[in-house]
């Protein structure tokens, strides 16, 4: 099947992936659509979790308590509800419906992060761990967090995306310096709407589509594969991603892109290093009490 139109090649859908529930930190349900794994088959993208909270609103407070991580960024996107979240550094903040917390692990951080419920009652969020190449695991740990006000929004011709990472139509998102080069946006269809974007050829694109139903992969010829909420799609290489939606039907997903690593990893919980002694250093680290320089004694009291 021939998919050049111009110059340009629309990449098409590679694998659609059924988000699986786990439980995670203190009782947290989450969908998961993929986790760290030697593998590496999302390089440079490690694990992808959707926030999918169903306990009464007076069950027992669940979370995230005081963890480390190494070697990673994680990327917390909420839509409703908030994450109340503090660390090692001395950090302490709430994020938002809307807000973007972008954080660099590098060498090392300890955190929590205490998901709640917003006014409608719900908590509704995802969490994306990016890689970080050999060379920056042991950098210093750095925080990008962006309010919801900050994010630039590009509506038009029915299409609405807030551009937190890479451009849309000319706009540059807010998170910027960032290794793996990621492209990190929530785009909104209305129904009968079309969105196109160019993906630089060898970076690894995914979508994840939590509301409604689109037509992803599409290209000149060919409508795409019709893909309804909720699941994870992995897209083919190209240097164009196109999304449509029907006549009954808007659409909303995240999409990512970033550039792939192609180094070896060796994932150990909260931990990505590339190597088995690098991750037998940090937990001889964590042992020893040197992980981290000093722990606040607000964060210390939690564990
Ligand atoms: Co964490």
């Amino acid at each position: 099947m021939r998919t050049q139109s111009a110059e340009k090649t629309f990449r098409h859908i590679q694998e659609i992936i059924e988000p699986q529930m786990v439980v995670e930190g203190a009782g947290v349900l989450l969908r998961r659509s993929f986790g760290p794994h030697t593998s590496n088959l999302f390089d440079p993208f490690l694990l992808f979790d959707h926030f999918a909270f169903n306990k009464p609103r007076e069950g027992a407070p669940v979370g995230f308590p005081t963890h480390p991580h190494r070697g990673i960024e994680t990327v917390t996107y909420m839509l409703d509800g908030n994450v109340r979240h503090r660390d090692s550094l001395g950090n302490t903040g709430l994020i938002g419906p809307g807000d973007v917390q972008w954080m660099t692990s590098g060498r090392g951080i300890l955190h929590e992060e205490m998901p709640r419920r917003g006014p409608t009652g719900a908590i509704n969020g995802f969490q994306l761990w990016v890689n970080l190449p050999a060379a920056q695991k042991m950098s210093p740990p750095r925080y990008q967090e962006v309010t919801s006000s900050a994010i630039p929004v590009v509506a038009q011709n029915g299409v609405t995306v807030r551009v937190v990472a890479g451009a849309y139509a000319g706009v540059q998102g807010p998170v910027t310096e960032i290794a793996a080069q990621p492209l990190y946006m929530d785009v909104t269809l209305a129904p009968d709407s079309n969105f196109e974007l160019a993906t630089p050829q060898g970076h690894f694109v995914i979508a994840y589509v939590f509301q409604g139903e689109g037509a992803f992969g599409a290209d000149d010829t060919h409508d795409g594969e019709w893909v309804p909420a909720v699941h994870m799609l992995v897209f083919q290489d190209g240097d164009c991603v196109r999304v449509k939606t029907g006549h009954e039907s808007p659409t909303r997903f995240m999409l990512m892109a970033g550039a792939p690593f192609r180094e070896p990893i060796f994932p150990y919980g909260p931990f990505v290093m590339n190597t088995r002694e690098e991750i037998v250093q940090t937990l001889a680290e964590i042992r020893a009490g040197t992980f981290v320089p000093s722990v606040p004694e607000s964060l210390a009291r939690a564990e």
